[in-house]
């Protein structure tokens, strides 16, 4: 049994999958579900770093014992406190009650603030370490990777990197949690996925973050979520590293709402013209089908955006607006911006959507386009010189 959770040294495997949750954070699909990780360091004093999901606690535990038994954790390792991690800390606190639980001091008013847990601490401070007898762990401060107490630990005896949410992705760990026993393909696109959603908007302090690791001799990276990534490290770092800097292919995401399909026709136009042009890189989101969270992923991943609304109620057709929404919460930075849209009797969306380009700082590649009713041929030259205007930035 403790043969298939060990992971190097004295380091265990003892996450757990979640197979049932719809929705992470209450927003985001979960089709290839997702896995909260969190390790036991079996060694002369015995260490966890981070929890589960308290649904899942019964599993834990049994976990745990079966790589311990009754000998005792003596350390409670807090890396990251929103409850998909923190939230069995009491439970924890209730199994072993004379554990002492690092952190540090953004961590601990969380804490009793969630769990009303208190006792023994560790507040540590950047550099700070703690000797497990084989192991010894040492504590790398990098907030807002995803909340301000955000800390990764890095094992130095064995290169062992604890890194939290920080290079995690969607995607239960079926069998095997390591990726040299594992068919990783699954985990590549929600690892985009997962870090648009979830840490985009928190590109810089990932910056930082990446900036302190970057010298350690790092073999393995434990994450909160997803495989335990060795032979993919540099892999792993390049698309966090890339995603971080909001670096982007050359390829262009349309993105539009439509109830008749006359404001499809004008996606349409723009599509066929950027194709023409030699744009090879070409998605296009109907919003009322897509997920906001694969648009998402999609405007990461590609330079170019152009967004397209009908006028509803004398505003943005709303489920358009809400995607500009979740595009600025991101503070999504260095896209190649164009707009359109449509109305019957008074237009509304191309205005306000103005204010969203303003906003989002985008560099606006053309005039937007604006159409009455139904697509005639003016407007649909007007769509295709937005779309040339577009290929003309991603091509150059
Ligand atoms: Fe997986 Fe920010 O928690």
């Amino acid at each position: 049994m403790n043969e298939k959770t060990l992971i190097k040294g004295k380091i265990h495997y003892v996450g757990v999958n979640d197979r049932n949750k719809h929705l992470f954070e209450g927003m985001w699909p979960l089709p290839y579900g997702v896995s909260y990780n969190s390790y036991l360091i079996a060694d002369e004093t015995i260490a966890l770093i981070d929890t589960v999901d308290a649904c899942y606690f019964e599993t834990y535990l049994q976990k745990i014992k079966s790589i311990i038994g009754e000998r005792p954790v003596q350390y409670l390792v807090i890396n990251h406190m929103e409850p998909d991690h923190s939230g069995s800390i009491r439970l924890i606190k209730q199994a072993y009650p004379d554990i002492i639980i690092v952190g540090n001091k953004q961590t601990f008013g969380m804490i009793e603030g969630y769990y009303g847990v208190t006792g023994e601490q560790y507040m540590v401070k950047e550099g700070d370490f703690l000797a497990l007898g084989h192991h010894t762990l040492r504590f790398y401060l990098t907030p807002m990777v995803h909340w301000p107490e955000t800390m990764m630990t890095f094992d130095e005896t064995e290169g062992v990197l604890f890194s939290g949410d920080g290079f995690g992705c969607f995607g239960t760990l079926d069998g095997g949690f390591v990726d040299t026993r594992i068919n990783t393909d699954k985990y590549w696109d929600e690892m985009v996925r997962y870090y648009s959603n979830i840490v985009g908007k928190y590109g810089s302090p990932v910056q930082k973050a990446m900036a302190k690791l970057k010298d350690l001799p790092i073999h393995a990276v434990c994450s909160t979520h997803g495989p335990v990534w060795t032979e993919n490290i540099a892999r792993v770092a390049g698309i966090y590293d890339k995603l971080s800097r909001y670096e982007a292919e050359p390829g262009v995401v349309i993105a539009y709402g439509s109830m008749y399909g006359h404001t499809e026709q004008m996606a349409e136009a723009i599509a066929a013209e950027l194709s023409a042009q030699g744009v090879r890189n070409i998605v296009m989101h109907n919003v009322s089908k897509s997920h906001p969270s694969y648009i998402l992923a999609d405007i990461f991943k590609y330079k170019g955006l152009i967004i397209g609304s009908p006028t509803y109620c004398n505003h943005i057709y709303p489920e358009v607006e809400s995607l500009l929404s979740k595009i600025l919460l991101r503070e999504v930075k260095g896209r190649y911006f164009g707009y359109f849209g449509s109305f019957t009797w008074a237009g509304a969306a191309v205005k306000r959507m103005a204010e969203f380009a303003e906003k989002s700082k985008f560099e606006i590649i053309a005039d937007p386009v604006e159409m009455k009713q139904s697509l005639d041929s003016l407007t649909r030259t007007q769509c295709e010189n937005l779309a040339k205007a577009m290929a003309n930035r991603i091509l150059q």
